[in-house]
């Protein structure tokens, strides 16, 4: 079977500067969890756009689930990320005025396919909420409130939350750690496996902090893919 990610000969620079990646081969399996490390300024940010097709690659090919996000058009891309990629954004970017609970069911409002999923395996898509925010710590009297009343370690839950609801292939998380004490990341990323493993999702998480690395299948450094790395990277 093929892998659930693979990158080839991907090249990207942001407008006016010099190329930020170049990187000849990547891949992800399935059910897979990865670390991809790499200091503040490296491109990993950038790399993730890519890959949840945010951005469109300057050349050479992402691939997710077998298609080439590059030859879809800009709608189509669209609606194939938000059908196979659950996004865990550094600043978590839920809509403050929203409760916790439409938070975390809102990609299943523009996904068929997550809400036929979210269905199947709970019965409702506001059943799937409550049972994803429970299993990842969040007390349901929480769940009617507005995410922005929220502390930032109960934010990142509902994050991480509205990322697997309707179980998509593939979760990315870019440093959605970095503003809790070293106790609450290492707990919180436990919580994070069980529910990918449980929706059989591949998880790409990426961060600055070494530390949390031996807790995933595979560790990367991304210095170690992408050849425009600069030397002081690696
Ligand atoms: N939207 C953007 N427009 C122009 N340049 C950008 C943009 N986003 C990031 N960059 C540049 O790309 C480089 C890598 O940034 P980024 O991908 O955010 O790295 P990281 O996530 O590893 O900190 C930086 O030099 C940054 O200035
Ligand atoms: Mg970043």
């Amino acid at each position: 079977m093929t892998a659930l990610l693979e990158l080839d000969q991907l090249g990207f620079a942001w407008p006016g500067q010099v190329e930020l990646l170049d990187i000849p081969a990547f891949s992800l399996e399935r059910n897979q969890s990865l670390f991809l490390k790499g200091p503040s300024g490296s491109g990993k940010t950038t790399l993730l756009g890519l890959i949840g097709g945010v951005q469109r690659a300057g050349r050479g090919t992402v691939r997710l689930l077998g298609e080439d996000l590059g030859a879809l058009s800009a709608s189509a891309r669209d609606r194939f990320r938000v059908d196979h990629t659950g996004y865990i954004f550094q600043q978590f970017n839920l809509l403050p005025f929203l409760s916790v609970a439409e938070n975390v069911a809102l990609p299943c409002r523009f996904s068929r396919l997550r809400t036929e999923r979210a269905r199947e395996r709970h019965g409702s898509v506001d059943q799937a909420a409550a049972s994803l925010l429970t299993h990842l710590g969040l007390p349901a009297e929480l769940f009617g409130r507005r995410a922005e009343s929220l502390s930032i370690g109960q934010q990142q839950r509902v994050a991480a939350a509205r990322a697997l609801i309707g179980q998509p292939e593939l979760v990315i998380a870019d440093e959605p750690t970095s503003a809790l004490d070293a106790d609450s990341r290492e707990a919180f990323l436990q919580l994070l496996f069980a529910e990918c493993r449980a929706a059989g999702s591949s998880l790409l998480f990426v961060s600055h902090d070494q530390s949390l690395a031996p807790l995933f299948d595979r560790s990367l450094s991304l210095a170690e893919l992408n050849r425009a790395a600069r030397p002081a990277e690696a």
